[in-house]
């Protein structure tokens, strides 16, 4: 086992390199060599990769696709996509092609504030608190009024600050909890500074204040950060047409696919096991995008799930319904978004992405985002209510498993015909690649 190396970030590239080769991979040179197949020509490019994190080495490749055809809102998107799973962008693309004949999506933003929390710690008299941060509230605001500047000009900026006191579930703990509007940013290093900001601001207040006793002037700031809990940053996307408009899928009738369809999103509302992986097929396009144009993945996934468990049990997070002859399924979602901040204007394939997206608001890519998540969505309850998820499944997987087993371009060429009509698995590629 290698000794703790203190200073690993100061070392040189190459110094990291030649220590982990040394310490974790015997010496093979077989690491540098792949890092720096993966290291970009362009230097202004492999620098800025270098700069987005720390004791970077090398580049992580993933494919950036396209997906065709998204009509939201009457227009009509092009989507750029990043995904390793291999049916993902197959699935978008048949489900938007689909919905293109019959209205594409519907999406609105339905509500966009953000907040961030000031939890602290506060032993004195509670009406005493609420009265002196209800007089202070103005002067907290004006303490961010710097770095607001800009946002205010843009129609932004905090809008609101409450004091809640939660003491009865957790000893003398409070929190000043801060609405936020941050137009097209994401707003993630905006509201956490003003958070800070607004932290100080209130202790100084509270030393300097003639109302508390001064064993209450004894406020402890535990922390200041955003949440990424959002159940007030709400987009909703949807689909309908008439039931015989769906046309036969897969030799079954309009109305036996609908309600086969419905039955399945009846299940993902109760039971969980099925709810979460319904969910996560709807996480396969959003994080797609989120992914292609920069931003905060973990976030969104961390705010969806719990919204999903909002009403006290994880539920599915789209639904279906069959009324009057309409078929319908919608998605609503929070999503925390920017197009401007982050690594939006630094990244150049983010950049592009935006670019293919005509540059878009952080509305217009909030109705975006939610619409390939719905179109994810159909497209596998479609498959899993018709002819299983597997048969598209390995029919995209198939290359993987040829590469795995070496086969060259020839056999990968024959490989489509040959497997039309035959089971895709480990031991079928072998035995075709023995034959061929
Ligand atoms: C696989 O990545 C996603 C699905 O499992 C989603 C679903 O079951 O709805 C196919």
């Amino acid at each position: 086992m290698p000794d703790k190396i203190i200073g690993f970030s100061k070392l040189s590239r190459d110094e990291k390199i030649r220590w982990v080769t040394k310490n974790y991979l015997d010496n093979s040179n077989v690491f540098e060599s792949i890092l720096n197949k993966y290291l970009n020509d362009d230097e202004d490019i492999q620098s800025i990769h270098n700069s987005l994190s720390e004791n970077a080495v090398s580049n992580f490749y993933l494919p950036y696709s396209i997906s065709p055809n998204f009509l939201i809102n009457n227009k009509n998107y092009c989507v750029p996509l990043v995904t390793e799973e291999s049916s993902v962008v197959a699935a978008l693309s048949n489900s938007s092609k689909f919905w293109y004949d019959r209205g594409g999506f519907k999406s609105k933003v339905i509500s966009k504030i953000k907040t961030g929390q000031v939890h602290f710690k506060y032993n004195g008299n509670a009406e005493n608190l609420e009265k002196f941060t209800n007089e202070n509230k103005h002067r907290l605001i004006e303490a961010t009024d710097r770095i607001t500047e800009k946002m205010r000009e843009r129609g932004g900026g905090i809008s609101k600050i409450q004091l809640i006191n939660r003491s009865t579930e957790l000893n003398s703990y409070y929190q000043l909890h801060v609405d936020f509007k941050t137009i097209d940013s994401m707003g993630a290093n905006f509201i956490n500074s003003c958070l800070e900001i607004i932290a100080n601001k209130f202790n100084q207040l509270m030393n300097d204040s003639p109302h508390f006793k001064e064993s209450e002037k004894n406020l402890e700031v535990i922390m200041s950060i955003l949440s990424n809990y959002t159940p007030e940053c709400i987009v909703e996307s949807s689909l309908e047409c008439k039931i015989g408009d769906l046309g036969n899928i897969y030799g079954i009738s309009p109305k036996e696919f609908a309600l086969r369809f419905k039955g399945a999103f009846d299940i993902a509302n109760i039971d969980i096991n099925r709810a979460v992986t319904h969910n996560k097929g709807i996480m396969n396009g959003i994080d797609a995008v989120l992914i292609s144009t920069g931003n905060d993945f973990r976030a969104v996934e961390a705010g969806v799930h719990a919204f999903a468990s909002r009403k006290g049990k994880y539920k599915s997070l789209s639904e279906c319904s069959i009324i009057d002859n309409i078929f319908k399924i919608s998605l609503k979602i929070p999503l925390s978004i920017g197009t401007v901040g982050g690594i939006t204007d630094v990244h150049p394939m983010v950049k592009l992405s935006l670019q293919l997206l005509k540059n878009p608001t952080s509305d217009d890519l909030m109705n975006i985002i939610c619409s390939v998540g719905l179109a994810q969505n159909f497209a596998a309850v479609k498959s899993l209510v018709t002819t299983g998820i597997q048969k598209g499944h390995m029919k995209m997987h198939l290359i993987n498993l040829l590469i795995k087993q070496n086969a060259n371009k020839d056999q990968i060429d024959k490989s489509e015909e040959y497997f039309r009509d035959k089971d895709i698995n480990s031991q079928s590629v072998k035995d075709f690649l023995d034959q061929n």
